[in-house]
């Protein structure tokens, strides 16, 4: 096999079909919501990427220096042959993992952000000849099927990103990763945890409008997918803390009474002055919360590390 492959294991219709799905049902029943998946088209995860350098936006900091300085352990405890990274955008902070595992075969990074894996596939095969990558343009929430590639298989799932998905989306998804994984292989799971609200606001508030316009740039793609006219001006980025269920909220604010036309699903949606359409939620963790979580898939925790600020957990679990 050529060490670089890329399949796209969603067809673009398939793709196009979902993201209908999801705005017709999103636009038309109250409260307004659209799924986070979509806000990562090319400019989409350009835009993640400034958002992990911003100085407000700490977890990706937080979680590079928990593998610069547990890789190593991580490694010992799992000698994977397969590597396999759900949500893996850039790629970038997997570099320590891959530097670590000595006897690494084939890595599997999985997004659906085709522009993101075939930069940092193209890059990685470049730096490391030897390696395997095997890249799947796929949906992590729809059912995986993976390449054969040999075990143990370490599934890495970074970044926090589960934090993205619902409760209920969060125990099938993790049910779901259970049923791909054998004896012997494990979970890495990266999740931010509870902190102070101030902090966690004005990492996804910044001064600079970074996470502002990854937020609007959802419209962008409804716009030109399904030929919509959001005026992306028209909304007012929104970043709050939802204490009770313990995540920020990521909103879009109508500015004024409009009304914004889908073309392609011949609907016309009526935003009310100041009503808000959810584009994320970004759920943080507890350590209790994570292990019932995990057991309730199947999964067993057994080593939980955080950065020296205790900001930001990965954890591994293997099969119980
Ligand atoms: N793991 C990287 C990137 C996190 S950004 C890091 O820690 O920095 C979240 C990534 O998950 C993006 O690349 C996005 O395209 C991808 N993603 C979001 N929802 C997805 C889904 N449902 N299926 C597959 N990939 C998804
Ligand atoms: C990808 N995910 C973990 C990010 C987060 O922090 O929830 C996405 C993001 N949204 C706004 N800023 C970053």
């Amino acid at each position: 096999m050529s060490p670089f492959q890329i399949t796209r294991t969603l067809p673009e219709d398939a793709m196009a079909a979902a993201l209908r799905a999801d705005v017709l049902t999103g636009l038309t029943f109250l409260p307004k919501a659209l799924p986070p998946k979509w806000f990562y088209d090319a400019l989409g995860s350009e835009l993640f990427e400034r958002i992990t350098e911003l100085p407000e936006y700490y977890p990706t900091r937080a979680e590079r220096e928990i593998l610069v300085t547990r890789a190593g352990e991580i490694a010992g405890a799992l000698p994977a042959r397969t590597l396999i990274e759900l949500g893996s955008g850039s790629s970038e902070k997997t570099r320590y993992l891959l530097d670590a595992l000595s006897g690494l075969h084939s890595y599997v990074p999985v997004d659906v952000s085709d522009s993101a894996l075939t930069q940092a596939g193209q890059a990685l095969v470049a730096e490391r000849p030897d390696l395997n990558v095997h890249a799947l343009i796929a949906d992590f929430t729809a059912g995986l099927t993976l390449p054969d590639a040999p075990g143990p298989r370490l599934l890495a799932f970074l970044g926090g990103t589960i934090g993205n998905l619902l409760p209920e989306e969060r125990a099938e998804f993790l049910a779901g990763v259970r049923t791909l994984l054998s004896p012997g292989d494990a979970l890495l799971l990266g999740t931010d945890l509870v902190k102070d609200e101030k902090v966690l606001v004005r990492a996804y508030d910044d001064a600079a409008g970074v996470t502002a316009a990854f937020n609007k740039n959802v419209l962008a793609v409804v716009n030109r997918e399904l030929g919509a006219d959001f005026d992306p001006g028209a909304f007012e980025h929104v970043a709050l803390w939802n204490a009770e269920q313990e995540w920020i909220e990521m909103r879009l604010r109508s500015r004024a009474a409009q009304t914004v036309k889908i073309a392609a699903l011949g609907l016309a949606v009526d935003f009310a002055a100041g009503e808000e359409l959810r584009t994320e939620v970004s759920a943080k963790f507890r350590k209790e919360g994570v292990r019932t979580e995990l057991d309730a898939a199947g999964l067993e925790l057994s080593r939980w590390w955080t950065d020296a600020e205790g900001r930001f957990a990965l954890s591994l679990s293997t099969v119980r």
